[in-house]
């Protein structure tokens, strides 16, 4: 029934396992920090999967080699506020020397429609591949319109990777930036009428820091 919607689903039993704990109602704060982290670790895993490789020349105790290593510029990045910072922090423990830029989105309760109220990424960003990262791709209003703010400002390899994401969010992503990947850990049943991903895991960002 999905046959249309382009995205990469990342089935890990590992990250499989790790979500379902992560959706569990009364998993506590720190616990919930604990997983999205150990989450991301995985999903940085995949998604960076592709990165082009060089080799330079070194010695090990016992021979000269050619050895592998990653070529080009550092990749950036990009969290969306707040709830992208749950993501992050793993994802900068396995590639330390990333970039990182912030996109602060807030999504209206009524409208469902994305506000911006913070912007600062780095300045040749448009020469890095750029992973864009936020937990919930619901309606996709707030991918869509970070993904355009960043095209604005020159990134122009850009992958987006969320922890869950909507059909009818998949869809509205794809048809506004069919050039971007998608990556997510599990793809859900629909939006309710709240735009709330169902079964979901309820606010991101209140469960990640705590604030309800
Ligand atoms: C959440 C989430 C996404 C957005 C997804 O953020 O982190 O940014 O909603 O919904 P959408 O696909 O329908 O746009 P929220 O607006 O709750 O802000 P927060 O991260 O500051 O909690
Ligand atoms: N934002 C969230 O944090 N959760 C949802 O299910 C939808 C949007």
């Amino acid at each position: 029934m999905n046959n249309d919607l382009k995205i990469v689903v990342v089935d890990h039993p590992l990250l499989q396992h790790k979500m379902s704990l992560l959706r569990e109602k009364q998993t506590p704060v720190a616990m919930f920090r604990k997983l999205i982290r150990e989450i991301s670790l995985l999903l940085c895993y995949e998604v960076t999967r592709d990165l082009p490789l060089t080799t330079y020349a070194i010695e090990t105790p016992v021979a000269p080699m050619d050895a592998p290593t990653l070529a080009g510029k550092k990749v950036c990045f990009v969290s969306i506020l707040r709830a992208g910072n749950g993501l992050l922090d793993g994802m900068i423990d396995l590639i330390p020397g990333a970039r990182v830029g912030h996109v602060g989105l807030y999504r209206d309760a009524e409208t469902l429609q994305a506000v911006e109220y913070y912007y600062k990424v780095p300045q040749d960003i448009g020469e890095r591949l750029t992973i864009v990262v936020d937990p919930m791709l619901a309606t996709a209003n707030s991918a869509v319109a970070a993904v355009q703010r960043l095209k604005d400002g020159g990134a122009k390899n850009m992958k987006f990777l969320s922890l869950l994401a909507a059909p009818e969010g998949v869809r509205a992503f794809n048809k506004a930036h069919p050039d971007v990947p998608l990556y997510t850990g599990a793809l859900d049943s629909h939006l309710n009428e709240h735009g709330y991903i169902v079964p979901g895991l309820g606010d991101a960002g209140d469960r990640i820091f705590g604030t309800k």
